[in-house]
């Protein structure tokens, strides 16, 4: 029996670009997975706190010395780490703000990463190695190659990075850009494009996850429109990561 965690973080609970595509993934995998099981956080509902010094330092007090500020702290990171540990598959859906990621989803990957625990040496040790990880990312602009806001994206890239750290080896990035253009009339020229960006995000392995879908080593983040650009090639080429972006036109 498969289990599923799913993160979702768009402060939108309509119309959000990334609810609507994640709804598509779980449709399309609760069929894949009948007796499967989800886990579901909404980070912008239940926003986890920010990591704080009682809660950190509980990692290094023994259990009988912890004060009830370090009990209570631990007992949240425990759930959200005992979340990552017993699910087979992640998915995360979460939009671009201030051009990176929800500071709720920091505050979540800042819960979550614990060293000798959910990161180890060596990185296949590490809680994500092996299972399939499905990231829907949103933005509202494009950042692709040869865009003035080129290199702007902190949120893929910050995305792909924090997986690997975690021992993800099986990675699929689907991003959507431009999705303020149906609704901001400056943008209207670039409609089709996020349509076309959508269309190429609904259409990947969003639709049949588990099923056949193409692993390709290599780490990816977004480029210009028909090409995906790799975030550290050099790294990359040195430790293949199972890794692909789709989305783009
Ligand atoms: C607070 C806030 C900040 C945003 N910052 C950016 C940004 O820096 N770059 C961008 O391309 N879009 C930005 N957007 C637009 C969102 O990324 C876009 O509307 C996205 O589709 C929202 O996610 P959702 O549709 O998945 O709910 C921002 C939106 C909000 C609400």
């Amino acid at each position: 029996m498969s289990n599923l965690l799913h993160v979702d973080a768009s402060l939108a609970q309509e119309g959000s670009t990334s609810r609507s595509l994640a709804a598509t993934f779980i449709e399309a995998w609760s069929t894949a997975h009948p007796e499967g099981t989800a886990t579901y956080r909404d980070l912008a509902l239940t926003p986890p706190p920010h990591l704080d010094w009682a809660t950190l330092s509980a990692g290094f007090t023994p259990l009988e010395q912890h004060t009830p500020e370090q009990s209570e702290g631990v007992k949240l990171r425990e759930e959200l780490i005992t979340e990552l540990e017993t699910a087979d598959e992640l998915l995360l859906s979460l939009p671009m703000y201030n051009y990176s990621v929800p500071s709720t989803f920091k505050a979540w990957v800042d819960q979550v990463i614990l060293v000798g625990r959910t990161v180890r040496q060596p990185p296949e040790e590490s809680v994500l190695t092996g299972r399939r990880v499905t990231v829907i990312a949103t933005q509202g602009g494009s950042y692709a190659v040869g865009i003035p806001k080129e290199g702007w994206d902190h949120q893929l890239p910050f995305i792909a990075h924090v997986l690997e750290s975690l021992g993800a080896t099986d990675v699929e990035l689907v991003r959507v850009e431009m999705t303020l253009a149906p609704v901001n009339p400056a943008l209207a020229g670039f409609t089709e494009l996020y349509e076309r960006s959508r269309a190429a995000g609904a259409g990947s392995g969003l639709s049949h996850p588990g099923r056949g879908r193409p692993r390709q080593p290599v780490v990816t983040a977004p480029g210009a429109p028909g090409r995906a650009a790799p975030v550290r090639p050099r790294r990359a080429a040195r430790r293949t990561r199972p890794c692909r972006s789709v989305g783009l036109a």
